[in-house]
């Protein structure tokens, strides 16, 4: 099967740095296909060129959330989550593109530009028939957040302090969708609205399969094969307000 990544992305000092590495690490993945939706008005030439010269078979989207949505704090006005309607919007495009075509095989993985991400794991959610899962280190404030797996394989719960009792207690980062469920459910999508922090990936997961259905892989959730990095912000502050160096530079 094809393993359809989708990343969300937005513009920062260190956009081009973060897909720099995560284009690095795709490049090693047989049977790739990468979506990547820009948080943004339109697509930016920086994004597009980037991928024009990945050498990666890519599909370029964007949507932008509105800026109402991003402020934290408002109470009438909860925040969307951050990547939501980006990652909406890829699963639109893949049943849009594939509803004609369902008996290619695909597996859907939601990777953010800044998670780390072994060649491994994607070797890993390659045979997911239904919903694959796996542990996801820092996350949670832990070394890492697992599923609970029985003797007999099965996952009946979750390894986690922040609100174990989430229908699914799993990062985004931790777990792959079979391509053919999701166009089986045309309905499903991350909810915009409503949802508490942490329920973000329940609000999908809900509408494809049950606990039992779950998939646990690399070694019974024993090995740590993505990790939930997040990059410092870079400090410009002598670049003052109209900027020191070349804006012509992209950086
Ligand atoms: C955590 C989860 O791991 C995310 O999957 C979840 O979307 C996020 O929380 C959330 O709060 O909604 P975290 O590291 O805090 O992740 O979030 P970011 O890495 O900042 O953002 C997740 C993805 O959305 C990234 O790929 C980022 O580039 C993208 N993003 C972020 C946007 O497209 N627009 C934004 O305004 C912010
Ligand atoms: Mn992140």
């Amino acid at each position: 099967p094809i393993i359809h990544v989708i990343t969300p992305t937005y513009s920062r000092p260190v956009q081009k740095a973060e897909l720099t590495r995560l284009a690095n690490t795709l490049l090693h993945v047989p049977n790739l296909h990468w979506i990547l939706v820009e948080d943004s008005q339109r697509r930016t030439p920086l994004v597009t060129k980037m991928l024009q010269d990945s050498g990666l078979n890519y599909t370029h989207l964007n949507v932008e959330t509105p800026r109402n949505y991003k402020l934290r704090g408002d109470t009438r006005d909860p925040r969307i989550p951050r990547g939501t309607m980006q990652r909406n919007l890829a699963l639109r495009w893949l049943r849009e593109t594939f509803h004609k075509n369902n008996s290619l095989p695909g597996v859907v993985y939601f990777a953010d530009d800044d998670n780390t991400y072994s060649l491994e794991l994607f070797e890993e959610m390659r045979s997911t028939r239904k919903v694959s899962v796996w542990p996801v280190a820092f996350v949670g404030g832990l070394r890492y957040e697992s599923p609970k797996v029985n003797a007999a394989g099965k996952v009946f719960g979750w390894k986690t302090v922040f609100d174990p009792h989430r229908p699914f207690a799993i990062d985004m980062a931790g777990f792959s969708i079979n391509l053919r469920l999701i166009l089986q459910r045309p309905q499903a999508y991350f909810k915009l609205r409503g949802v508490k922090g942490g329920y973000q990936e329940s609000s999908l997961l809900r509408e494809l399969v049950n606990l039992s259905d779950l998939e646990p892989k690399a070694d019974n959730c024993t090995k740590i094969l993505v990790w939930h990095t997040r990059t410092e912000k870079p400090v410009l502050v002598n670049e003052g307000k109209k900027g020191f160096t070349d804006p012509n530079v992209e950086i």
